[in-house]
């Protein structure tokens, strides 16, 4: 069996101007949506942006703040590294389609295992886990390698999160589900390359460990 369906996703980041085709699109939120996700709990929601001008409008949100944090920075080394990352946050913005993935309360403050750990050490770690985030974090993976197998690309984003709040408020007359934060975004298109390739792996023996 072939697995090349893994291997033929890579970060995309230049797009083609065409559309994304309706049918497609829905496969790949479908794809997303068959994710695996703690208790069944499905705590994730999509928005899919494709007025071309409130994703460009969102790259601006992006890059206003960016140099909003940038002024306040008094070392001007540190404030230089951080707007090298402009790009890797703002590049989406000729992009066909933007999908913002939300992430909804994970009932994790009503687990037994609050009530029965209550003080142990090991409940920082059930919580630093963040199962919640986790399940939104497979829907993202499947969107991707769903897009990647129609032809499409994408690039899980989130370096532009330092302006969530702003990016939410812009969106709220649209979209507003109580308790669901915005915690990563992809742009969605056909990609601009023909042959797509990501950075090289760590070798595979730094990063398993097999215990006979
Ligand atoms: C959680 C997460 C956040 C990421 N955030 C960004 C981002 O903000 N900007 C960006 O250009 N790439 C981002 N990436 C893409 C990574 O840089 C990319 O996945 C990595 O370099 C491996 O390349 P590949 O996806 O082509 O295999 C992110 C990836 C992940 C998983």
């Amino acid at each position: 069996m072939s697995l090349s369906f893994i291997y033929q996703r890579h970060s995309v980041r230049k797009f083609k101007d065409e559309p994304v085709k309706d049918n497609d699109l829905m496969e790949i939120l479908k794809a997303a949506t068959y994710a695996p996700s703690g208790k069944n709990k499905q705590n994730w929601h999509f928005v899919i942006i494709k007025d071309k001008e409130k994703i460009k409008k969102i790259a601006q949100i992006v890059h206003e703040k960016t140099n909003y944090l940038a002024s306040k920075v008094d070392d001007e080394n540190l404030k230089q590294n951080f707007l090298k990352f402009l790009y890797y946050h703002t590049f989406f913005k000729d992009a066909p389609v933007l999908i913002l993935a939300f992430a909804g309360p994970y009932p994790i403050g009503s687990d037994q295992i609050l009530k029965i750990a209550g003080e142990d050490e090991a409940l920082k770690r059930v919580i630093s886990a963040s199962p919640g985030i986790q399940n939104i974090a497979a829907a993202i993976e499947n969107l991707m390698l769903a897009a990647a197998q129609l032809g499409y690309g994408t690039c899980w984003m989130t370096g532009p999160n330092y302006a969530v709040i702003e990016i939410e408020k812009f969106l709220e007359k649209e979209f507003l589900k109580e308790g669901y934060e915005l915690v990563a975004m992809t742009p969605l298109g056909v990609p601009q390359e023909s042959e797509l390739k990501s950075p090289q792996r760590k070798p595979l023996s730094e990063v398993i460990t097999i215990i006979e």
